[in-house]
């Protein structure tokens, strides 16, 4: 049994085309939240431009490779009307960008100690407070307090937004913890803490939420603490006005609550060894499309996918809730069809040609079907909830996000290109699948990985 919020809403949130007909949702371009979170009149602390990524970097150096490499501005994409808008390190469904990203260090060499917000539009750091805000919520030297702002997601795509704000999360943290990997330091993710004291502790707006605490252990020498002392940054306002969408609210605040403390896990060094991180995190891109008639995925770098879609990640929560089933279209040695990934090992369970029914399932988006694979990840509500209650719906979208940042960086290393699809009919591809429509296992996100068109709106930021 799933707890009745949790299925309430996922529930209430799978696509179907008789929704999406009876759909008479239009974008308000001029409501628009902006991307960027600004906390006005706070000081700004320069972060050196083109950090290298290397061991034992320090200071303002360290810091600045840390979120270069994780979040920062990587390329920018012109739309029709001539406007150009910034990409980042980090995916985000519909680029929209809920995620932001405070950090406290303490004991660093070369740093004040104190709370800082990262700016991307200006790869800078606002300092919000001097001293040490987190007290005892965190033991680490430097410790990412990734926050979302639900509404920039929901203006486009509504109430199913809190399962998007939670799958970017889940690339956002790993994004930090490979660029702490190559800078040699041992991380741990956090996600179960008093949401309500983190927030209290960050004098967080009241549109931002806390969700995930990154703990990273660099270089540092902790002295006695010295008194917090704020700045005045406050807040930007993002747009005129912002929808409140009751099933998202009723969701979250249902996952504040988690029945079970967990012991964090020992803090490890998480690196990424499929090539130069550095380079394929500043070049990782998603691709607009795919070639039908491309290269075949060679099956050297798709089994090495696969042993990537079974590590476990550096979590409190443990795991693994999420497995993929995947629709092999070129891949070398494989026959096309619908198969299952589980302990390593692939069964396919479906033969034949699955393009046409992979881009259908995903809400007709070819891309599914152009790919030389797309993966569909499934995740076990029911043995999750039974742990952790309603939280386990952040849990199981962080995961399958994570995994989904593993394949964009893995596509990228091979010489292909990937895409998030955080669009697909539920229900249809639970049939497709074989599984119960309710049952506890549910799909969460798809994702496809293949030889890509060009895309030439798209610029390298230089
Ligand atoms: C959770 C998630 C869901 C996404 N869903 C889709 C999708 O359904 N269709 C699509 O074409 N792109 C999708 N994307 C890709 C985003 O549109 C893309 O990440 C964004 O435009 C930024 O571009 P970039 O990845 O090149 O930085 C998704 C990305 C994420 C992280």
């Amino acid at each position: 049994m799933l707890p009745p919020v949790l299925a309430g809403y996922h529930e209430a949130t799978k696509h179907t085309p008789e929704r999406l007909r009876a759909s008479r949702h239009f974008l308000d371009w001029a409501n628009m939240p902006s991307p960027f979170r600004h906390y006005e009149g706070a000081p700004l602390v320069d972060l050196p431009a083109d950090p290298p990524l290397a061991p034992f970097l320090a200071g303002a150096e360290a810091l600045s490779a840390l979120f270069y490499y994780s979040c920062s501005i990587s390329a920018t994409k012109q739309a029709p009307s001539g406007y150009r808008y910034a990409l980042r390190v980090n995916p985000s469904s519909g680029n929209l960008h809920p995620t932001e990203f405070h950090f406290q260090s303490r004991g660093l060499s070369g740093w004040q100690d104190g709370l800082y917000h990262y700016r991307p539009s200006s790869h800078s750091a606002e300092r919000r407070a001097r001293g040490d805000v987190l007290g005892g919520l965190s033991e680490a030297p430097l410790a990412v307090i990734l926050t979302s702002i639900f509404w920039r997601e929901a203006w486009k795509y509504r109430a199913r937004a809190y399962r998007y704000v939670n799958l970017d999360l889940g690339h956002a943290m790993l994004a930090v913890q490979y660029a702490a990997g190559a800078l040699g330091w041992p991380s741990r993710v956090r996600g179960v803490f008093d949401d309500a004291r983190l927030a209290a502790a960050l004098r967080l707006a009241e549109d931002e939420q806390p969700m995930l605490l990154v703990e990273l252990w660099p270089q540092a020498e902790t002295g006695p603490p010295e008194n917090v002392v704020w700045t005045p940054g406050r807040p930007n306002r993002l747009s005129q006005e912002a929808i409140e969408y009751p099933l998202i609210a009723r969701m979250h605040a249902a996952t504040l609550a988690c029945p079970e403390t967990l012991d964090p896990p020992p803090p490890r060094v998480v690196r990424w060894v499929h090539g130069d991180y550095a380079a394929l995190a500043r070049r990782r891109r998603s691709a607009l499309d795919f070639l039908l008639e491309g290269r075949l995925m060679p099956r050297q770098a798709f089994e090495t996918i696969l042993a990537l879609l079974e590590e476990p990640l550096a979590a409190d929560w443990g795991g693994p809730f999420v497995t993929a089933f995947l629709f092999i279209h070129s891949v070398e040695g494989l026959a096309p069809g619908l198969y299952r990934l589980k302990r390593g090992a692939l069964r396919r369970i479906r033969e034949g040609d699955q393009r046409v029914i992979a881009a259908a399932l995903s809400l007709g988006q070819d891309l599914a079907g152009n790919s030389c694979f797309t993966a569909g990840f499934v995740a076990d509500f029911g043995r999750a909830a039974a742990r952790f209650g309603d939280r386990a719906y952040r849990f199981l979208h962080h995961e399958a996000g994570a995994l989904g940042h593993r394949l964009y960086l893995a596509a990228e290393a091979f010489g292909f290109r990937a895409t998030g699809i955080g669009a697909f009919y539920d229900d249809h591809v639970h049939a497709w699948l074989g599984l119960h429509p309710q049952g506890p296992l549910q799909v969460v996100y798809h994702f496809a990985a293949g030889d890509p068109v060009s895309d030439p709106r798209l610029a390298p930021e230089v």
